[in-house]
């Protein structure tokens, strides 16, 4: 985490940034965002596919991190994006990146969904059912538009990741088994509305066991771009979808250079365009949760430092028990002794808890700690679970930073909200 340094004096800081300079200004919790993290993590992968001669296009998984400020960084640096939701469409287009570089995915993708990707003219839709691809073809019929679709298979691969965000198996809900593919790729070349114009996979989540999957799964995926060209189908693009993992301790993890060439042994002499849709990849190092300590409580058995950040806000350790680094942001408090405590938020549930007999020194109330690698999945994921707003985040970049979504007020907690007269009647 080369953004990330401690400071013997500032104490923690996020490029020439201290954290707690960034506390002071905008209050905690705070997520901060490294501009030069995203950019050389972006150029990395980039780089990396540039290098095996793929001429791949890196799309960034909106869902990962839909900061209008994180998606125009990318986009600058020539990001396209993966969008899921109308709302996501709508972000990245906000945030400058063009219709022709978005690509839209997921299983239940609305009528106005589609609707808005036609009348936006975006550069392809992932089609995840042979349900879907009718409906694509009866909004773009209506609208007098053709649909650049590309069909999602699933290729009954293991990712070996957790089993909430694995995607790749057949009994996951995520596109359509490849034996039917060939079948439903020639219906698609027959229906008005369609213009088919590739495949798509997408294995799974934060994969960290090596590229053998993707391997697998992008070996079936050629098999199938040549199985359909020799139907006299046309096959422009390959979509391989995203999922590389990151170490979040000190785990193995694959590189982008191993990705590329997974696809360059697979997919590389097919004469296809190729994309990618990583997320956690270029987001997830380049962010911190900056928390207050509320208080530590010495219970019972265990000492429990309580933090002003909870479930709420990062949600992935009660919900997949992720591990996330946790470290103090001051100088003497990062050099003080550690001892094991569990480090939870204020949440009245027990599954509010970042980490359990984690070493961490005695903290005061109001010391500062940063929770590591928390870029991607984390504001993106948050919730007013006990009507907490969501948190204020910031983008660092070099000596500056500024506010780039404000701290959901009390009021905008309640806005929109109405009781019925009759209740007091
Ligand atoms: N493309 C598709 C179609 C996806 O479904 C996903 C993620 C991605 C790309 C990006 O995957 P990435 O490169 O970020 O691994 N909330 C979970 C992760 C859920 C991922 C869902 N799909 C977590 O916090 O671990």
């Amino acid at each position: 985490r080369p953004h990330l340094r401690m400071d013997p004096l500032a104490g923690l800081m996020m490029e020439e940034v201290p954290l707690a300079r960034i506390a002071a200004a905008h209050g905690t919790p705070v997520w901060a965002y490294s501009a030069g993290a995203l950019r050389r993590r972006l150029a990395a992968l980039q780089g990396a596919l540039k290098e095996a001669r793929l001429g791949a296009q890196v799309h960034f998984a909106v869902k990962a991190n839909p900061n209008l400020a994180v998606l125009r960084l990318l986009g600058q640096q020539g990001a396209g994006a993966d969008v899921v939701s109308e709302g996501e469409l709508r972000a990245a287009r906000a945030a400058g990146i063009p219709a022709a570089h978005i690509v839209f995915s997921g299983v239940g993708k609305t009528l106005a969904e589609i609707r808005l990707a036609l009348a936006e003219d975006i550069q392809q839709i992932n089609a995840e059912s042979a349900e879907e691809v009718e409906m694509i073809s009866a909004v773009a019929t209506a609208m007098g538009r053709v649909a650049r679709v590309a069909l999602r298979v699933n290729p009954d691969v293991d990712a070996k990741t957790h089993a909430k965000i694995t995607t790749g198996k057949s009994e996951n809900k995520f596109g359509i088994a490849i034996g039917e593919a060939p079948a439903l790729y020639a219906r698609m070349s027959s229906l008005p509305g369609i213009q088919p114009i590739g495949v798509a996979v997408h294995i799974g989540s934060q994969i960290t066991a090596g590229v053998g999957a993707y391997r697998t799964a992008y070996g079936h995926l050629a098999d199938l771009v040549r199985t359909l060209r020799a139907q006299g189908l046309s096959v422009e693009r390959v979509d391989c979808g995203g999922g590389l993992g990151i170490p979040y301790r000190d785990e193995p993890a694959p590189s982008p250079a191993a990705l590329a060439g997974a696809i360059s042994a697979t997919l590389g002499n097919l004469g296809v365009e190729l994309m990618v849709e990583p997320g956690r990849w270029i987001a997830g190092p380049a962010g911190v949760l900056v928390t207050s300590v509320v208080l530590q409580k010495l219970g019972e058995a265990r000492r429990f430092v309580v933090l002003d950040a909870a479930m709420n806000d990062l949600v992935r350790p009660a919900m997949y028990e992720a591990w996330h680094g946790i470290v103090p942001v001051a100088p003497a408090d990062f050099a003080a002794p550690l001892a094991p405590a569990d480090i939870v938020g204020p949440i009245c549930e027990s599954g509010d808890t970042f980490a359990r007999g984690r070493g961490i020194p005695s903290l005061a109330p109001a010391s500062l700690v940063a929770i590591l690698d928390a870029g991607a999945y984390g504001a993106a994921m948050s919730s007013t679970y006990n009507s907490r707003p969501l948190a204020a985040e910031v983008l660092v970049d070099g000596d500056r930073f500024a506010l780039v979504r404000e701290r959901q007020t009390q009021e905008a907690l309640l806005a929109g909200q109405h009781v019925p007269e009759w209740l007091d009647a």
